[in-house]
């Protein structure tokens, strides 16, 4: 007991001591905050990104939290470099445990509008690298007889059909349709995987567009009139990620302060 508080209850249902997570997009926003969360429940973390700056930054903020972390540039697109970098990280990393695939793309356009390449760009990192992400770590997992976690971030979008944002929803709801159909094919061998749709919380990806007077009038139109910041992932976050998420498999978290009700 520390402070009326029982450590040791905390650490067995939450406590990740000794177990690797792999977090993709940890550089910045709610990757790095993942990364940071699951540092600080005992995980050691792999960081995963195309750019080594905000890994670096990452991996230095765990390291003064007294966490532990190792960074791995990748394009998670790239199926054979994300091979080369599992390898890696098995090799000098404690044994996988979890993955959250939260690199993701964003992309506002009216469909009339759309081209074929920003459908690919979206696809790509969102719904294709994501699941090729989930099934090389799982075979990983499988091979070796290990039991694991997958946290799949997709969006509230998947769920809403707010203008400009169907391609990018559509590439959510693929992922969040993969995630129901992974968690059944792996929960015979112990792996649960579920999916996360955090409504708007401002980070890179969108924090120039809620400046613009759009972007305002979408904030005043929230029930709470706020974004959330990207601690307001961490409680489902480490609750699917440890075993206090034994049973729960194949279930989607909705994080949006309610901002489902007046999302269209
Ligand atoms: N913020 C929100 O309101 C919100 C709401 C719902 C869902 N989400 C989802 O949450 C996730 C995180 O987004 P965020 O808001 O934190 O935005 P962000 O700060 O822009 O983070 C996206 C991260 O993904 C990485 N990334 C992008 N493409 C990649 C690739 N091909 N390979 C490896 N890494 C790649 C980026 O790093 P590099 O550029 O260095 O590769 C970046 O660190 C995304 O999946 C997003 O769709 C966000």
């Amino acid at each position: 007991m520390t402070n009326g508080i029982n450590t040791e209850f905390f650490a067995e249902r939450f406590g990740m001591n000794g177990l690797t997570a792999i977090v993709t997009g940890a550089g910045s926003g709610l990757g790095q905050q993942a990364a940071r969360t699951l540092a600080a429940a005992g995980a050691h973390v792999a960081l995963l990104g195309r750019r080594p700056e905000p890994l670096r930054e990452t991996q230095a903020l765990i390291a003064q939290d007294g966490g532990i972390a190792s960074i791995f540039p990748v394009d998670v697109a790239d199926r054979d470099a994300v091979g080369v970098v599992l390898d890696e990280i098995q090799q000098s990393m404690p044994p996988l445990w979890a993955l959250v695939n939260n690199a993701g793309t964003g992309g506002r356009a009216a469909l009339i509008d759309v081209d074929e390449r920003m459908v690919d760009r979206v696809f790509d990192v969102n719904t294709k690298a994501a699941l090729l992400m989930a099934t090389a770590f799982a075979r990983r997992l499988i091979d070796r007889q290990l039991p694991g976690r997958i946290i799949n971030i997709c969006s509230l979008a998947a769920r809403t059909h707010s203008p400009h944002l169907g391609i990018y929803g559509a590439s959510k709801a693929a992922l969040e349709h993969l995630t129901g159909t992974m968690a059944q094919e792996w929960a015979s061998h112990g792996i649960n995987v579920n999916a996360i749709h955090p409504g708007y919380i401002e980070t890179d990806m969108n924090r120039a567009m809620f400046q613009t007077p759009a972007g305002r009038k979408i904030v005043d139109s929230l029930p709470r009139r706020r974004l959330g910041t990207p601690d307001a992932l961490d409680g489902a976050l480490l609750m699917l990620a440890s075993q206090a998420g034994a049973f729960v498999t194949g279930s989607t978290l909705v994080v949006d302060d309610g901002q489902r009700f007046v999302i269209g």
